[in-house]
């Protein structure tokens, strides 16, 4: 894909992939180039200063493979490096190239979700004690209660493809109780860590009725697809053939397995070295 300027997808893993399968069908013209950083994750657990310089170095990597935009697929990284990243180093390295993230399209969205205005979330460590949703569903959807609940088993259960064993099953129905005894009128859990919509079907299969599960793909998708007509600046310049090309800092081999898991098609990854 030499000489293309897809639009850029990251994340600590495999997570990003959920996000990735939602851009490929909202706006299957378009090139993209996914990484994923499998040999670092998970982030969730990880400090501010650490999560921020991985992710600045993936987003460096994507922007000097061609990437004008790169999507961060990852509520770790958004909530702990997109701000340092717009604000500091975009204006000083890269001016006229852009970094988005999922968490404030997700909460943009919120309002119009739930009937009880009271919302739950479900994430990593690092996405919780940011408070980034609260503070963002605050913005949005003042009216709204929300309670968080961290997960940090989940993501290394999902990387080790151990989700759905007993075990694994056992471990997310007790973080989903958590979750809802701390409110009783929540009606809306958002999945906010990229890897969780692999679960959803299960959630949703343990909770009561009246609760719905949301996992942001869709609204990523949509909300980018606005972005692109919103800036054609950037829209112009991102190529169109209808192309992904997967890299990962993991084994190409397992990545390309473990992949298809969460994309339903085959694919081939490549191995790269982020420092
Ligand atoms: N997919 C990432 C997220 O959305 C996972 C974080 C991790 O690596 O712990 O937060």
């Amino acid at each position: 894909m030499n000489k293309l300027n897809p639009i850029g997808v990251f994340d600590s893993g495999y997570g990003g992939l959920t996000i990735l399968a939602e851009l490929q069908q909202k706006l299957p013209e378009y090139d993209f180039l996914y990484l994923g950083d499998n040999a670092r994750a998970p982030y969730g657990p990880r400090s501010f200063d650490v999560v921020y310089e991985f992710t600045l170095e993936a987003v460096e990597y994507l922007f000097n493979q061609g990437c004008e935009l790169v999507v961060l697929a990852c509520n770790t990284a958004s909530a702990k490096a997109l701000r340092t990243i717009q604000q500091k180093d975009l204006p000083q390295l890269f001016p006229s190239k852009r970094v988005l993230g999922v968490i404030r399209p997700s909460t943009e969205a919120i309002g119009d979700l739930s009937v009880t205005n009271h919302v739950g979330i479900l994430a990593t460590e690092g996405t919780v004690k940011s408070e980034s949703y609260v503070i963002e569903i605050g913005k949005f959807s003042p009216n709204t209660i929300v309670s968080q609940h961290a997960c940090p088993i989940w993501v290394p259960l999902i990387e080790n493809n151990k989700h759905f064993t007993e075990a694994g099953k056992m471990l997310i129905r007790e973080d989903v109780e958590k979750l809802l005894q701390k409110d009783q009128q929540i009606d809306t859990i958002i999945l906010a860590c990229t890897h969780y919509p692999i679960l959803k079907e299960y959630i949703q299969s343990i909770v009561p009725e009246n609760v719905q599960i949301v996992a942001q793909g869709a609204i990523i998708a949509e909300k980018l697809h606005d972005y692109l007509e919103r800036h054609p600046e950037i829209e112009q310049k991102c190529s169109k053939t209808g192309n992904t090309r997967y890299l990962t800092t993991e084994n190409e081999t397992v990545f390309s397995q473990n992949a298809s898991l969460f994309l339903n098609q085959e694919i081939i990854a490549e191995h790269i070295k982020l420092n």
